[in-house]
Formats: C-alpha cells, structure tokens, sequence
C-alpha cells in the first residue's frame, strides 16, 4: 500500500486526477471503477475542467459504479445513478451508454447482483476509485461483511445511514438496503485508489493502514492488495503513527 499526505481536500483530488490521467492516456479502452459521495466531488470537478480544456478525453472510456440504493430509479435525485449524471457524466464526453450501475428498482434483486457482478468481473476496472466509510466500509460493504462477498443486497448500518443522512430531506428517507459490489468483486480492479479527507475519516485510515486484517474494518483488506494507492489529507492522516 502507498500512502500519499497532502495538505488538502483539493491536492487529495489533484493527485487522483493525475494518476486517472495517466492510465487514460496509457490505454486503448481504460475502465474507471467509481465511487459516489462526498469525496469523489473534486475529483470529477477536476476531470470535467480537464476535459472542457481537452487535456483529457473520455470518449474512450467505460465505467463501472461501486453501488445503488435499493428501491431508488436512476431518476430519483438521490440516486446514484443521478449523481453521477449530475457531478461527472452529463458534463464529460464519456459515452454514457458504457456507464454501469446496478439498478436499485428491479424486482429480482438477486438477478441484478448476478449480472452486475458477472458485468464487472467481464471488464476489470485499470482503476478503481474507492472513498471509506467512517466505520471503515468499501463501497457499502460494512463491518463483518465476508471477503470473499459478490455483488449482494446489504442493510445499512445506523451509522451509514445517519452519515448519509445529509444528502436526504428526512433522515428516515435514507433507503434501508443498498446493492454494492462485494470486497471480492472490488479486489479484481487492476490499481485501487482510496481517497479519504478530514478527521471524520482518521480513525478508519489509521484502522486500515496499520491494523490487522480483519472484517470488522472492510478496508483493511486492501493491505491484501498488489496495487493501492491511499490519497489522504492531512486530518485523515492525522492518526497515523
Ligand atoms: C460510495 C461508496 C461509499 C463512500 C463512503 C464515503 O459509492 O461506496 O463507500 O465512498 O461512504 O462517503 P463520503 O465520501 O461521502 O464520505
């Protein structure tokens, strides 16, 4: 694992944009895996202003989406399926017929895991860009989930709900369940970048790089990984010894 410190929120998104650049400049068809969330928002920023000053194209490029809340269409504003429209997609020259989410408002829900996971696992990301939960979750995989987990339907814990809360009018608005690729599925990325700012994040990030590996902290297995890079800012750093 590398860990890269920076002095902030912007620097944190610099150093993921370079990195990002490269591998789209270095491939013929990359594959981005993304994440939705607060920390992800200056980076996609970052890659429109790039692309409006075309110093990158994304015409090129396909992705894929960590997760899904279920019960929410791609229309719904709170979707993630809508967030990514709004923050990165509607604004870039991506093809968006090569975005992939799971659908959170399917009836077989089982169904939707199975094909998204044999849809990733088709199309393994060069690089996957991952955020951390404050109790140390990937994607929506939370604490005790197996890793060797596939994509699956997951109920979210109090925290992550409450955290998530400020996206939603009324906190109990927030879905019950989420649809996430499982730890497994989000191992097959070639490169891992994990972004992580302020000191919400610390003790995750300390928990992650310096624990054991263990499933009460989802993150800790990427020490199980060939190539993480960690991008974190100073308060999220600030637990490190
Ligand atoms: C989002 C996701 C989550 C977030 C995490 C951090 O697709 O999978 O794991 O990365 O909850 O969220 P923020 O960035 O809002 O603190």
């Amino acid at each position: 694992m590398q860990v890269i410190i920076v002095e902030n929120k912007k620097q944190v998104a610099e150093k993921a944009f370079e990195i990002i650049k490269d591998t789209i400049q270095s491939k013929a068809n990359p594959v981005l895996g993304l994440a939705t969330g607060s920390t992800p928002i200056e980076l996609y920023q970052r890659m429109i202003q790039a692309n409006e000053a075309k110093e990158v194209s994304f015409k090129d490029v396909s992705s894929y989406n960590l997760d899904e809340y279920v019960g929410l269409n791609k229309d719904h504003p709170q979707s993630y399926a809508y967030f990514m429209r709004e923050n990165l997609f509607n604004h870039i020259d991506i093809n968006q017929e090569n975005t992939h989410l799971p659908q959170g408002d399917v009836a077989d829900l089982q169904a939707e895991c199975d094909r998204y996971d044999s849809l990733v696992k088709s199309m393994p990301a060069d690089i996957q860009v991952l955020g951390i939960g404050s109790n140390g979750h990937i994607a929506f995989n939370e604490p005790g989930s197996s890793f060797e987990s596939t994509t699956h339907i997951i109920k979210l814990t109090k925290q992550t709900r409450e955290d998530n809360a400020r996206f939603f009018d009324k906190a109990e608005d927030v879905p019950t369940h989420a649809i996430t690729m499982g730890i497994a599925t989000i191992l097959v990325a070639k490169k891992i970048i994990l972004m992580a700012t302020s000191t919400s994040k610390a003790d995750a990030i300390q928990q992650m790089i310096e624990g054991n590996v263990d499933t009460d902290c989802p993150a800790t297995v990427l020490q199980n990984h060939p190539d993480v890079i960690v991008i974190v800012d100073k308060e999220a750093a600030s637990k490190l010894g």
